[in-house]
Order: structure tokens, then sequence, then C-alpha cells
């Protein structure tokens, strides 16, 4: 739909493949609907099979001409590259193609730049996109002016970008000081919350493979929940009550993504959704069942999970979107503790998986018997809250309870 006063970019994405990627129509696929959530409308697509990806102008000679017709045929008014571009590259494309030229980074930092909603969050998109542009102002300012706005000129907040190399400087070493005010801020949050010793469970997935949903259905918790790339930027952490008066955090995070451009500090940029993975005490694993890429979509997953760091928690695989799974096979996944099939969206599975949850919150955890008298009620208050009660009998003594609590609780009690 066209809004007054805006208008609409019409794209061409162009891909290349190389001997070593495999997956490119995959990878344009993606990029598509990357665009679609940046705003703009894909009008073709150009792929290329070649040895290496041209230094200088990332298609071939031959392809590029094909591009400069497709473009004036498709009344395209940009290009989107699936491939990060060198300055050099960017430079090349914009004099010969004389229009708009972007590539996947500028997509991805332009999508986050519209969802980041914590302080820091906004602090490091912001950072992030004036790295790049620092390193790549000659051919994107002739890109930029062409069409005064758009993907690629979008700033957290709907701030406008600098252009200028100075400002930039400036602006950088600016945030960098307010991120550092900001991250100690979230260092005592998180250590406030370590004291408590409510557990906490991240949860991991694909973009787009129900996380919000779950965190929503399970904890009624409102996050924002849409068919769009990166519905979730920013560390959503709510309560959920488990069988046995037991409580659990649930933290949602970043979705993940293949090709995400990691040397650009952009995980950097969401270090702190994805560090929630990090400080858990196990993690939820949500896949889409019904995506036909599932098995890559896990392994960027793992791969990305990997590279944080995270690889000792108990980690429970959940297979969601089963109402959208003709084929009820049980799916298995090896690398896990343990495996659900759920559907997010209409419930099932979900009531076993907090039993599942207080299952494994209860391993590592000590049974107790006790009588408590009344004038130490408190006890009990803190057996209910870290601990899962089975029994609790009020009698003319006192307060008898069974229970599994934490050794923590334990060495308390
Ligand atoms: P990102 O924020 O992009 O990482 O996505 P996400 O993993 O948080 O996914 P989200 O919860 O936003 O869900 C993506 C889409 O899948 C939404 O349209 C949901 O309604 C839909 N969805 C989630 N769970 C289910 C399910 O169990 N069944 C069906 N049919 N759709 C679901």
């Amino acid at each position: 739909m066209y809004e007054m006063g805006e208008q609409l970019e019409r794209v061409i994405l162009a891909g290349v493949q190389t001997y070593e990627s495999d997956d490119t129509v995959q990878s344009l696929y993606e990029l598509r609907e990357l665009a679609e959530t940046a705003g703009a409308v894909t009008v073709g697509t150009i792929m290329q099979s070649r040895e290496t990806i041209h230094p200088a102008t990332y298609l071939g000679k031959g392809k590029l001409e094909e591009l400069k017709e497709l473009l004036y045929d498709l009344d395209a008014t940009g290009v989107i590259c699936d491939d990060e571009l060198s300055p050099a590259q960017l430079n090349n494309l914009e004099q010969e193609l004389e229009c708009k030229v972007m590539d996947r980074t500028m997509v991805i930092l332009d999508i986050f730049a519209q969802r980041a909603k914590t302080s820091e969050g906004k602090i490091q998109v912001e950072l992030a996109q004036l790295k790049y542009r620092a390193a790549r102002l000659v051919g994107m300012r002739a890109s930029l002016s062409r069409l005064g706005g758009g993907i690629g000129t979008r700033g957290p907040g709907e701030k406008k970008l600098e252009m200028d190399r100075r400002l930039i400087h400036s602006r950088i070493g600016q945030l960098k000081e307010q991120l550092e005010q900001v991250q100690k801020h979230r260092e005592l949050i998180r250590s406030q919350r370590d004291k408590s010793r409510v557990k906490v469970a991240a949860i991991v997935g694909y973009t787009n493979a129900g996380k919000s949903t779950l965190l929503n259905t399970m904890t009624q918790a409102g996050v924002l929940e849409e068919n769009q790339l990166f519905a979730t930027l920013d560390p959503t952490t709510r309560a959920l009550d488990l069988p046995g008066k037991q409580q659990i955090l649930l933290t949602d995070t970043v979705g993940f993504i293949r090709k995400l451009p990691h040397h650009l500090n952009l995980i950097e940029a969401f270090k702190s959704t994805l560090e929630e993975a990090k400080y858990a005490d196990m993690i939820l694993h949500v896949v889409d069942a019904s995506n036909p890429q599932m098995d890559e979509h896990m392994q960027v997953v793992y791969d990305t999970l990997r590279q944080l760091g995270v690889s000792d928690k108990k980690m429970i695989t959940l297979f969601n979107k089963q109402d959208l799974c003709t084929d009820k096979e049980q799916l298995r996944d090896f690398q896990a503790d343990h495996v659900l099939q759920i559907s997010a969206k209409n419930g099932q599975g979900l009531e076993e998986l907090k039993e599942l949850l207080a299952d494994v919150l209860r391993e590592g955890q000590i049974y107790i018997e006790r009588l408590v008298p009344y004038d130490q009620a408190g006890s009990i208050a803190r057996i209910r809250k870290y601990g899962q009660v089975v029994q609790e009998e009020f009698l003319a003594e006192g307060i008898s309870v069974k229970a599994y609590v934490p050794m923590e609780v334990y060495s308390q009690i």
C-alpha cells in the first residue's frame, strides 16, 4: 500500500552462487522476506553462478548488463545484494547501475533500527550502523541521496543518520560512553536476579519460529508477535508458574538468522538479548517444524549458540507449529536433553512443557520433609518460592511440608 508522501522502494535482489555455497536460492528467499520486513517490495531477482564473487562489482560484467536492463524494464528503484559489499564494490555498482545499491547487512541493520526498544538496543544499533557507514561513505552518499530516505537511512527511533565523517566519529564516541553506563545498570539488575535464585530459561530459535508466541501463550505477556522477521529485539522476561507452586523466568531472545554479519559486531548489538542465553539455567529451543528448511535452521541456532559459548546448558527442543504439520511423525533432536511437540498458538503440549520444566528444575534438588513451627513461617515462603512443594498440611504444631528445594535454599532452612 502506498502512503502519502512516501515512495515505496521497488528492489531487485542479486545473489551469487559460488562453488562453496549451495544455499543461495534459500538465502535469496530469506533476503526477500528481509526486504519486505524493511518496507520494500521485491520486483525481481537475479542470480549468477561464479567461482567467486567479483571483487570489483559483485556480479560479472555480463550479468551486470542484464541487471541494468532489468532495472529499467521493471521500473525498480534499487538493488539489494545478498552478500556484504566492500566499500569499493558498493561504489562501483552505484556508478554502473545509477540506482540505490544496498546489501544484506544494510537491510538487517535497518530492520534492527526500526525494532530496537530498550535504550541499550537503540545505542547498539546506532553504533553498528554508524561503523558500517563510516567505512562506506563515498558510495553511500550517492546512493542514499537518490531517494532521500528509505532503507539504510533510518536510525533507531526515526533518527536520521549522520552523513558527515567527522560527526560520525564524535557520535560513535558519545554512544560508546552511554553504552557503558547502560551496561553497568544491566549488570546490576542481573546480579540482583541471581541473588533471588529464581531459575531462568532462555527461549532461542530461528527467526519466525514462534518464540514470542510461546512466551505470550505461556505467560500472557503481551509481547509483540508478528509474522515478520525480528518481532523481538529486546530481552523480555516474564515469570511462569509451574506445577508445585514453583516459578521460573522465561526470557525471549532475538531470532537467529543465517549470514548475520558477525564481524560487524551485530552480535554485539544484540548481546543483551543473546547473553540472556549465556546466563540462563536452561535453553528452550523453538523450531518451526512446518518449515521445510527446519534442519538448516536448527543448525544455524546450534552454531550461533556454540559461538556464544553456550554449550553446557540443559536443552529442551520444542518442535512448534504442530497444527500446521500434516506428517505426524515424532521429530527427534539428538543434541537436546528433552524434546516436545507443541503448538505455541493453540496451546498443544504446553501443559507437558510446564511439567517438564518442573521436572528439570527438580533435578539437582533435595527432597525434604519438615515440620515448620508457625513462628518460622518465613522458611515456608522460601520453600514455596524456590522449591517445589509436594504436600503442605496445617497442623496444631506447625506446617508439615514435603518439598524439593535447591541446595542453596536447603542450607538456609
Ligand atoms: P522473531 O521475533 O522474528 O525471531 O520471531 P519469533 O520466533 O518470536 O516468532 P513469532 O512468535 O513472532 O511467530 C511467528 C509467526 O508464527 C506468527 O505469525 C505466529 O502467529 C506464528 N506461529 C507461532 N506459533 C505457531 C503455531 O504453533 N502454529 C501456527 N500455525 N502458527 C504459529
